[in-house]
């Protein structure tokens, strides 16, 4: 493996597909970093990830944690501090951390609103803001933001999180067009129902019925969503930007 000499940043690294991009992203040879908020949970996660590859007697995954709410300003902007001190330049943001409270509008608490679009929307500006400067000034970055299927087609139950997902594009859209000339691309990647245990958490008998609507009658692979992830941070991706990368099997074409 050839150490390519940059930094990604994957937010909710420790998570289902985070931890695939952090494995795959490895493999392409960046200097990996991921965030937490619980400390134990993430310490027992970073020493997993060094023995899979082991067992499997392949090279670990050595990622580094670092602490720090996405989802407030201040704690980001103390995390990406001690990243630039210590790791290096984020070159490559990976917006990968959210969570879901599904509910209908009508029982939708506050909390449950606000949750999800501090966590999976205004973090998405809080990292963006706190890297791109660093990014303009290398004249090289990725910003890949994982957003979702549910924020291209809707999804009952989901208001605040096809909301949040959806509110992805714009700003991928938007900061596309401030950096397109700076070597910085900005991309979004919508996966479908995969595999993790956001999806598996979905009550079994619905869970089953949104399988049966997947045209390729499966859930995703969390690889599955790396590789896209992959390729956006490549070089051979440098003339894609302000873009979306559907991974769902078939359950939504857009365009
Ligand atoms: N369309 C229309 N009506 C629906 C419906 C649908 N898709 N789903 C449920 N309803 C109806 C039901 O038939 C029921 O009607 P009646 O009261 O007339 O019988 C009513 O709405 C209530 O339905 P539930 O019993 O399901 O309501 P609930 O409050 O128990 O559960 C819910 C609501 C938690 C949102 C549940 O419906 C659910 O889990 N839905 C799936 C949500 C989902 O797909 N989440 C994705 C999570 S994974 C993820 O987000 C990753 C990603 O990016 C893809």
């Amino acid at each position: 493996m050839i150490k390519n000499n940059k930094v990604a940043l994957i937010t909710g690294g420790t998570g289902g597909i985070g931890t695939a991009i952090c494995e795959r992203l490895y493999k392409d040879g960046f200097t990996l970093v991921a965030n937490y908020k619980d400390f134990d949970k993430a310490m027992k996660w970073r020493e997993e990830a060094k023995k899979w590859r082991e067992n499997q007697l392949q090279m670990g995954i050595d990622v580094k944690i670092v602490e720090g709410d996405i989802a407030d300003y201040k704690s980001s902007e103390r995390m990406m501090k001690e990243i630039q001190d210590e790791i290096g330049t984020v070159q490559v943001l990976v917006n990968n951390a959210g969570i879901t409270r599904d509910t209908p509008l009508h029982k939708m608490t506050p909390e449950q609103w606000f949750e999800v679009i501090n966590t999976n929307l205004n973090s998405v500006f809080i990292c963006s803001r706190l890297v791109i400067e660093g990014m303009i000034e290398k004249k090289w970055g990725r910003i890949i933001s994982i957003s979702s299927v549910n924020g291209q087609k809707g999804q009952f139950g989901q208001t605040n999180y096809a909301t949040a997902k959806a509110g992805m594009y714009g700003f991928t859209k938007s900061l596309a067009l401030e950096t397109a000339k700076k070597g910085v691309t900005i991309n979004t990647i919508s996966p479908g129902y995969v595999g993790t245990s956001m999806v598996m958490a979905i009550r079994e008998d619905i869970r089953n019925k949104i399988i049966e609507q997947i045209p390729m009658g499966r859930l995703g692979d969390p690889k599955e969503i790396a590789s896209a992830v992959s390729y956006l941070a490549s070089e051979e991706a440098s003339y894609i930007t302000g873009s979306d990368i559907s991974v769902n099997g078939g359950l939504y074409m857009s365009r």
